[in-house]
């Protein structure tokens, strides 16, 4: 097994077990600072718009509910860069298939960016106008982030007592979690400074 293999081993068990996996160093450094300098250059040429709530028809930019900005991937304009981020994220839907049965097929992402201030309240991410995505992947480009900086990632859960409580991350770079889209409430708590990340999800239809 190599450590790709093994890592994706670790984020499918504990999708397996309970729904969700937060896993640190998922990508090695390097390749962290490559794919955040091209979002960057992304970024500076004003590609990245507001981003929306719902599809199609109900698609609507809401502010007072998610104030990121985002730029979505095109499979077939992909860089060479991108191209080994889209892979690994195959590999991972190919071992979340044969460990956990999702029948997903297929994978759509975006670049997102939290300007200073910006958050995204809780919420889904499945919805009626998305209820094909089913599982959400958020990898965390960031250079430093500490307590201070604020745009934690907020996951709730049930306990075993039935209660609801909820963990924080921070969005550190190399951080990647996984959850399924249907089940697990999230927000972002605000951020006190750029927040940059790819967020990606395997759907159950092409
Ligand atoms: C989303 C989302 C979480 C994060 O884009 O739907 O919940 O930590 N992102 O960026
Ligand atoms: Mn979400």
């Amino acid at each position: 097994m190599d450590e790709w293999e093994k890592k994706n081993k670790i984020i499918v068990e504990d999708l397996y077990d309970k729904g969700w996996c937060v896993l640190d160093n998922y990508i090695p450094e390097e390749f962290r600072k490559e794919l955040l300098k091209e979002q960057r250059e992304l970024l500076m040429h004003g590609q990245f718009r507001l981003a929306g709530i719902g599809k199609g028809e109900s698609f609507a930019i809401k502010p007072e509910i998610r104030s990121d900005k985002v730029l979505w991937m095109d499979e077939s304009l992909l860089t060479p860069l991108q191209e080994v981020y889209w892979n690994k994220m195959e590999k991972l839907r190919t071992a979340i298939n044969q460990r956990c049965y999702l029948g997903l097929k297929s994978f759509e992402a975006h670049f997102a960016m939290y300007p200073q201030g910006s958050f995204y309240l809780r919420h889904l991410d499945q919805f009626q106008s998305v209820s094909y995505r089913i599982v959400s992947v958020v990898l965390y480009l960031n250079e430093t982030w500490d307590e201070s900086d604020g745009g934690e990632l907020r996951m709730y859960y049930t306990r075993p007592d039935g209660i609801e409580d909820f963990q924080d991350f921070l969005p550190l770079g190399g951080r990647v979690v996984v959850f399924l889209s249907g089940e697990v409430p999230h927000e972002v708590l605000p951020t006190n400074k750029e927040r940059i990340s790819i967020t990606g999800w395997m759907k159950d239809r092409e």
